[in-house]
Formats: structure tokens, sequence, C-alpha cells
């Protein structure tokens, strides 16, 4: 592509009915508040610098950044994952430790080990991360609820599947119905639309609508800018610290876009997306 065309990078079919907020609103509940959050790995420089976020009650937050800013570090530091350096993390303003079990998170696909001998009934059963154990012990009220989560994905005949069987997307779809059978109150979601196909892509953003309108709170790592601008309440831009933070229409500038993604060069409008000079999309 020359310096002067643009790549469409795809325009969502799906926009969210987002109640506007009135002048001068404030939020009066947070599902998730972050104060001041460093976290990083040993022997590096922090991966995340004095991250601060608000996830309001029952709205659905975009966080956007280049590979490598630091979107999984964030998640797994507010989840304990990785222990932060400093900083505060509450949910529903206690401390996440107190409220781990109102929090469901889906980690990025690469994140999750495949291999281990488990059906997709299983791993929806189960909320535990990485090691991916069976347990016989299930009530009726979480078999059924494991039942409706796949039904919502759309994953139902594939329950007595081995995980290891699957594709890339239906994994995917797994991840999430574990994450809705949890029952939690805040979803933390890594990447969880990167290489759905359109239909089950939209499947998806129309459960997450239905649960953020039942009171779910959602936070949203994706690459998906378009998303964010149609879907998202709010959008956070990292790169390492958090560049920008508000509403999609504020945030999702050139300007910010610009200085999130370094060398890219970004037009976004509210719900059509385009980019342009960017050499990775290059057709010529
Ligand atoms: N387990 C780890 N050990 C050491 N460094 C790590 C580890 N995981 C991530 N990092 C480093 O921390 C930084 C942030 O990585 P992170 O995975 O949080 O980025 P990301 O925004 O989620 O990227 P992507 O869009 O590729 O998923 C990167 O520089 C990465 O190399
Ligand atoms: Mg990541």
């Amino acid at each position: 592509m020359s310096a002067s065309a643009t790549q469409r990078l795809g325009e969502p079919d799906h926009e969210r009915a987002r109640e506007p907020r009135p002048p001068g609103h404030t939020h009066d509940a947070f599902a998730l508040e972050v104060d001041d959050l460093w976290a990083g790995y040993p022997g590096q420089p922090p991966a995340i610098e004095a991250i601060d976020v608000r996830v309001p009650v029952g709205e659905i937050v975009g966080l956007v950044g280049p590979n490598g800013a630091g979107k999984s570090t964030l998640f797994k530091s507010i989840l304990g994952l990785v222990e932060p350096l400093r900083g505060e993390v509450r949910a529903f303003g206690q401390p996440i430790r107190d409220a781990r079990a109102d929090v469901a998170y889906m980690p990025q696909i690469e994140e999750v080990d495949w291999d281990f001998p488990v059906s997709v009934n299983d791993v929806v059963l189960m909320g535990g991360y990485r090691r991916l154990l069976p347990f016989a012990g299930w009530s009726r009220d979480d078999r059924e609820r494991a039942t409706a989560a796949l039904e919502q994905v759309r994953l139902a005949e594939y329950a007595s599947r081995q995980v290891g069987e699957l594709s890339g997307g239906q994994r995917r779809r797994v991840l999430m119905a574990r994450a809705i059978a949890r029952g939690a109150r805040l979803l933390l979601l890594d990447e969880p639309f990167a290489g759905l196909d359109a239909a089950v892509q939209h499947d998806l953003l129309e459960i997450l609508d239905e649960l953020v309108k039942g009171g779910r709170s959602v936070l949203i790592a994706t690459h998906d800018l378009a998303c964010v601008a149609s879907c998202s309440d709010d959008a956070i831009c990292l790169n390492k610290r958090v560049i920008a933070t508000g509403p999609p229409a504020t945030v999702l500038t050139e300007e910010v876009l610009s200085r999130t993604f370094d060398r890219h060069l970004l037009t976004v409008g509210t719900v059509n997306l385009s980019l342009a000079h960017d050499e990775h999309l290059s057709a010529d």
C-alpha cells in the first residue's frame, strides 16, 4: 500500500446502544479501580507504570495498545498473577483478593495449555487458570450454567469433545463460555475476538451486550479498534503508561493513536475506521 493509500480495517456491524451519560455525570459505583499500578518481570524495567483505570458498573471499557504495550501484564497484575511492584486494585470497592469470586478472567489464548486431556465441558466448569484440571464434584447448578454458557457461544454440541481437538476460534469461545459460566460481575477479557470469524464475533458482542445490560462490567483488551469505537463506553490507550482514557470518540483520535502506536499513523472516526501509512499492511 502506498503512503497515501488507506486500508479499511473493517466497519463493525454491531453498534451497541449506549446510554448517553448526562453532562456532569459521575459514577457512584466502580466494578474495578486501579490506582498507580506498576508491574513487571524480574530483571526488567517495569512493563506497566503508574496505571489508573476505572471500570464503572454495567459498562464496557476497551483497552487498546500495540504488542508489548502491557495489556496482558495489566490483567495479570490486577489479578495478582503477576505481583504488582506498587499500586492498589479494588473490585466492587474491596481489595481484589477479597473479591476474586466476583471476577472472571479470560486469558489470551496463547497462555493456556491446551494439551491437557479435558473436555470442553470441564474447562467451562473449572475456574482455574493455566492448569486445566478436571474435578467431578460440580453441582447441578454449575452444570446447568456451563451448558447454558456453551449454548450462548454456540458450542453445545462440542461439550464432550477434548479441548485439544478444537480450532483456535472454538477454543476462544470455550474460554468465553467459562468466563460467562462463572457468573462473576466483572469480566476481564484478554483479546477474546482475535481469530474469530465475523459471525462469531458478532454473536459474542451480542452476548457481552446482554451481560452488561444485566449489570455485568467488562474490561476488554483488543486490537480491534473498530470494536472499541462501537461497543465500549470508555476506551483506554495503553503503551506502558495510560496515554489517554475516556469516551471512545474523544480518545480514539489520530493524535492519541499516533502516540499510543508510536510510528503508526491512524485516523479513526467513531464508527468508520481506517489506517493509513502502515507499511505492515502494505499491499504493494
Ligand atoms: N513472562 C514474562 N517474562 C518476562 N517479560 C514478559 C513476560 N510477559 C510479558 N513480558 C514483557 O512485558 C511487556 C508487556 O507484555 P504484555 O504481554 O503485557 O503485552 P501486551 O500488550 O499484552 O501485548 P500483545 O498485544 O502482544 O498481547 C513486553 O515487553 C513483554 O516482552
Ligand atoms: Mg497480550
